[in-house]
């Protein structure tokens, strides 16, 4: 018998409840049992005590800019930046050259992820043509193309035109997709280099007010109501929208949401050395949509981390900061992020960050065979430390980008083996030495 033996970790599944001390045998890209084994012959034996042992994260929203960007990234390094993350599965964000808008397109990356065959890459589609938010983008194509697209977005820009949300939306129903949208209101929002408030008016820049993104929000889910389409809210940031969620889902609406883990992380404060690396859409927000975010995960509101994984190139980041592209790679800290802002401080669980970041953004893209650490699944597995803590160095990334305002923080969190498909995708090498 060959595969891996996970001996002795805590084995977290929020699917199904179970927490508790147990061996996980991995044979033949499935897990084979869970449980106290005595029986695994040649498997390789990795010993997890003091680990967790979770089903592989699965990432709502990554920038993998290929085609088009792959100074920026391509489909592999993103994967292996994934793997080193824990992530097993990524929806990869259409807003590539050219953009996902059709069939060819989303085949071709998910043909391209599965050659590299490091994480399951799901592509999303372009709800709009050239993401322009005007003409329909090849819906039906994508989600009939061996892709099987679920998820559409003009992620980058929120989607304008109301009646085309409307008809959109109207279509997606037939086929049980999700409407995923990006909310910025463009006029409101133009111009904006951060989060419109009191740190917008000392910094001197113009500023994105809350507004932008709860508008949006507010519309969306007035038309979701009206169409009865699923609608997910990408990287939502404010307290507003945290309770426009809060709201629908209380009405019992079809609307899910994500948060990024730098928009629990960091506020609006980390922008006062200008430092472009700490541009996003939407922008880092105040103290209090922070908490609101964080009472929005731990209370269900918001159901998945999602990273926002958007590489940039050193050349276009590093100029002033109103012409630097918004955007922070993210694969590589969010683990890291989650335990360190979230567990450590008392707001969430072990298991309710295992929820977010794995079993309910898999329930959500429908991926049965992600979110789930079940005799007989495929073993899409992560094993991580909690108390191990790291320094974030951006140049050992297996990213191409470096583009992370957490350079240098002390982390506690840190993910140890991935498993994708029941090969090891990733071990960290300070583990694989200290074992040595
Ligand atoms: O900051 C962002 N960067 N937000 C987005 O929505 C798009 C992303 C990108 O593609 O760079």
């Amino acid at each position: 018998m060959t595969g891996y033996l996970i001996a002795g970790g805590r084995v977290v599944d929020p699917s199904s409840g179970q927490d508790a001390t147990a061996d996980v045998l991995i044979v033949d890209g499935k897990v084979a049992e869970i449980g106290s084994i005595s029986d695994a012959a040649d498997a390789q034996v990795i010993d997890a005590k003091g680990l967790i042992v979770s089903p592989g994260f699965v990432d709502m929203h990554t920038h993998l800019r290929e085609p088009g960007r792959e100074d920026e990234e391509t489909i592999a390094s993103a994967s292996a930046a994934a793997a080193a993350g824990g992530f097993t599965a990524v929806c990869a964000m259409p807003n590539t050259d050219p953009v996902a808008d059709s069939a060819s397109i989303v085949e071709k990356v998910w043909a391209l992820g599965r050659e590299v065959g490091l994480v399951q890459v799901v592509p999303a589609g372009a709800l709009s043509k050239g993401q322009k938010g005007e003409k329909m983008a090849d819906i039906g194509e994508m989600i009939q193309s061996p892709a099987k697209v679920r998820l559409f977005t003009d992620d980058g820009h929120g989607v304008q035109d109301s009646l085309f949300v409307r008809r959109t939306m109207e279509y997606l129903v037939a086929f049980d997709a999700i409407y995923a949208e990006h909310c910025e209101d463009a006029a409101l929002a133009a111009g904006g280099q951060m989060h419109e408030g009191d740190r917008s008016m000392s910094l001197g820049l113009r500023g994105v007010p809350a507004a932008a993104e709860e508008l949006m929000a507010a519309r969306d889910i007035e038309l979701a109501r009206l169409t009865g389409c699923r609608l997910h809210l990408l990287h939502i940031s404010t307290a507003g929208t945290v309770e426009l969620v809060r709201k629908a889902k209380a009405e019992g609406l079809r609307v899910t949401a994500e948060a990024t883990p730098h928009h629990f992380s960091i506020t609006d404060s980390a922008l006062e050395n200008f430092d472009p690396n700490c541009k996003v859409n939407p922008p880092l927000r105040t103290d209090d949509d922070v908490r609101a975010v964080i009472e929005g995960l731990r209370d269900g509101t918001i159901d998945a981390i999602a990273t926002d994984h958007a590489p940039h190139a050193l050349e276009e980041k590093d100029q002033e900061f109103s012409y630097a592209p918004p955007g922070m790679v993210g694969l590589e800290t969010a683990l890291g992020l989650a335990i360190t802002k979230l567990v450590e401080p008392g707001h969430l669980s072990i298991a309710e960050v295992v929820s977010r970041m794995s079993t309910q953004p898999a329930a959500i893209l429908g991926l049965d065979q992600q979110g789930r650490l079940a005799r007989g699944a495929t073993a899409n597995i992560c094993v991580f430390d909690p108390a191990a803590t790291w320094r974030v160095e951006p140049s050992s990334f297996r990213s191409l980008s470096r583009n992370t305002p957490f350079r240098g923080w002390e982390l506690t969190g840190k993910v140890v083996h991935t498993f994708f498909e029941g090969r090891e995708t990733s071990r960290d090498q300070v583990a694989e030495l200290e074992s040595a």
